[in-house]
C-alpha cells in the first residue's frame, strides 16, 4: 500500500514542468501549489510565461496541419485511449484533485469519471460530424456542407473542476481535429499536468495537446492575440470572460465561455419536500458550493417554506466537514483563505440586514486549520436585496427566500444578469412547462439537482456565457461549417 505522498510524487503522474510539443519544459521561475485543507506545500510548478505560450502556440499550429488530416477513426482511437488511461488512473487523479483543490476524495474520483465521460463521448461523436446535401436554386449544381476543425484552440480552465473542465473542452476539440493549448488555473496545475502525461502515453502526436502553466497576465494575451489561435474556450468568472472576449474580438476569434451563475432553486407548494431538501444538499454542498451551477437562491413558495427549511436543516446537521482525505467527509475546504473571507462578508451582510442564521455562519479556519467555512443555512425571507442574493456565493451557504405566486417566482428567478442553471421542484406537469419555458437560463433541472452529462448541452445565456459544451453541440463548437457549391454537374 503506497502512501498518499508517494502516490502524488510518483513520477508517472506527478509533473511540475509544462508540456509543450511533446516535451516537459521548465520555466525560469516557479510558483507554489498548496493544499487548501492544511495550507501544506504540495509542489513548485514551473512558470513558462510568455515564451512558453509562444512555443506552445507554434507547436500546436504545426501539429494542427497534420492532425486535421489524420482520419477521424485514428483520432478517435487515440482520444479513446486517453479515456482508458484516465479511468485506469482514476484513484491517483482523484487524489491529486483532493490535494490541490480540496473536494472529498470520493467526489474527486467522481469528477475524474465524469470528466472521462466527455472523452469517450467525444471519441464516438466526432465520427458523426456529418455534412448535409442541400437544395440549390441554380440548374446543374449541387450543394453540400462539411464540418472542418476550427484550428488551434486555447482552453483556459478553472480550479473548481481541475480535471473535468479540461476534458470537457479538450476532448471534443481533439477528436474534431483541433490542436489544443491548455492554461490551467494556478491553484490546480497538477491535475492538468497529470492529464498531459496520460495524453502523451495515449499517443497524441507532438504539439497536438499542450499544457502551459504560469501567470495569466503573461500567457493570456499571447493566446488571445495570436493569429493562429482560432478559438478561446474558458470557464471562470464573468469579469475574466468579458476581458477574454474583448481580447479575442480583435482577431474575430470564436469564444466559448462558461461563466458565473446565480442559480435559482425553486420549490413549489406541491413539491416533494424531502426530495427538494435532498436536491438542495446535493446542489449546494458539492465542491463545498464552489460550482457555477450551485443553488444560489432557494426560492420556496410560502406554503412549503417552513417544512423545507426544517428538512434542509436536519440534513445539514449531519454534514461532516474536514480534509477531503478523511473518511466520511462531505464538505471540504474552500480554495483559499480569500475565498473564506469573501463568503463570510456575504453572510455577515445578510446577518446585518436582518436575515436569520439557522446554521453555521462563520469560518472554521481556526478549528480545522485550513480554508474551511461552516455549512450555513440562512433564512432570508423576502429580502432579495441581500448581497448574497445578487452575487455568486461560491461557498457552502444555502439561503432560502419566500415568494407567493408562480409568476412572481419566475420574475424573481430571472432578476439577475446571470442565466446558467436553474432548478424547479414541482409535481404539476403544467407548472413544469410554464417554469422551464419562463426561466431565462441555459439549463433547467426539474426535480433533479444536477444537469451536466457527456451527452447533454452545458452552457448559459445572458452574462453566464456563450456556446455549449457536451453532446453533439460540444463537438460542433470546435468546427467551422463550410458550404460547397458544385457547378456544371448536368452539363
Ligand atoms: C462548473 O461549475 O463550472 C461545472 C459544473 C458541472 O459540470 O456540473
Amino acid at each position: 500500500m503506497t502512501t498518499l505522498s508517494q502516490r502524488l510524487k510518483d513520477p508517472a503522474l506527478f509533473r511540475t514542468e509544462s508540456f509543450i510539443n511533446g516535451q516537459w519544459v521548465r520555466g525560469e521561475t516557479t510558483f507554489e501549489v498548496h493544499n487548501p485543507a492544511d495550507r501544506g506545500h504540495l509542489a513548485d510548478v514551473h512558470d513558462v510565461g510568455e515564451s512558453g505560450a509562444r512555443q506552445a502556440v507554434a507547436a500546436a499550429a504545426a501539429a494542427f496541419e497534420v492532425w486535421k488530416k489524420t482520419s477521424v477513426f485514428e483520432r478517435a482511437r487515440i482520444v479513446q485511449r486517453w479515456n482508458d488511461l484516465i479511468i485506469e488512473n482514476a484513484d491517483d487523479l482523484g487524489a491529486l484533485i483532493t490535494a490541490e483543490m480540496g473536494k472529498p476524495l470520493p467526489e474527486a474520483k467522481g469528477e475524474v469519471v465524469y470528466g472521462a465521460g466527455f472523452v469517450s463521448w467525444s471519441a464516438e461523436e466526432a465520427k458523426r460530424l456529418h455534412g448535409e446535401t442541400l437544395a440549390t436554386p441554380f440548374p446543374g449544381t449541387r450543394g453540400w456542407t462539411i464540418h472542418q476543425p476550427i484550428g488551434v484552440v486555447a482552453c483556459i480552465t478553472p480550479w473548481n473542476f481541475p480535471s473535468a473542465m479540461i476534458t470537457r473542452k479538450c476532448a471534443p476539440a481533439l477528436a474534431a481535429g483541433c490542436a489544443v493549448v491548455v492554461k490551467p488555473a494556478p491553484e490546480t496545475p497538477l491535475s492538468a499536468l497529470a492529464l498531459a502525461e496520460l495524453a502523451s502515453q495515449a499517443g497524441f502526436p507532438d504539439g497536438v495537446f499542450n499544457v502551459i502553466c504560469g501567470e495569466a497576465e503573461a500567457i493570456g494575451p499571447v493566446l488571445t492575440g495570436s493569429d493562429v489561435v482560432r478559438m478561446v474556450g474558458f470557464t471562470g468568472s464573468t469579469s475574466v470572460g468579458k476581458l477574454l472576449m474583448r481580447q479575442a474580438a480583435d482577431g474575430v476569434k470564436r469564444v466559448s465561455l462558461e461563466l458565473g451563475g446565480n442559480a435559482p432553486f425553486i420549490v413549489m407548494d406541491d413539491a416533494d419536500v424531502e426530495a427538494a431538501a435532498d436536491g438542495v444538499i446535493a446542489s449546494k454542498f458539492r465542491a463545498a458550493g464552489q460550482t457555477c451551477v450551485s443553488a444560489n437562491r432557494i426560492i420556496a413558495q410560502e406554503g412549503i417554506a417552513d417544512p423545507l427549511i426544517a428538512a434542509i436543516s436536519a440534513r445539514m446537521e449531519k454534514l461532516k466537514v474536514g480534509s477531503g482525505f478523511d473518511g466520511g467527509v462531505q464538505v471540504g475546504p474552500l480554495i483559499h483563505d480569500e475565498a473564506v473571507a469573501r463568503v463570510d462578508n456575504l453572510v455577515q451582510d445578510a446577518r446585518a440586514k436582518g436575515a436569520r442564521i439557522v446554521h453555521g455562519g462563520a469560518p472554521l479556519a481556526e478549528e480545522l486549520g485550513g480554508a474551511f467555512y461552516a455549512p450555513t443555512l440562512i433564512e432570508s425571507g423576502e429580502n432579495y436585496g441581500l448581497d448574497i442574493a445578487n452575487n455568486e456565493i461560491f461557498g457552502p451557504v444555502a439561503s432560502v427566500y419566500r415568494a407567493s405566486s408562480e409568476k412572481e417566482m419566475i420574475r424573481l428567478a430571472n432578476d439577475t444578469p446571470y442565466g446558467l442553471a436553474a432548478y424547479v421542484y414541482t409535481r404539476d406537469v403544467g407548472r413544469v412547462h410554464r417554469l422551464t419555458e419562463g426561466l431565462d437560463f441555459g439549463m433547467v433541472g426539474v426535480n433533479a439537482p444536477m444537469v451536466g452529462s457527456p451527452a447533454t448541452p452545458f452552457g448559459g445565456v445572458k452574462e453566464s456565457g456563450i456556446g455549449r459544451e457536451g453532446g453533439k453541440w460540444g463537438v460542433e463548437e470546435f468546427t467551422e461549417l463550410k458550404f460547397v457549391l458544385l457547378g456544371g454537374v448536368d452539363a
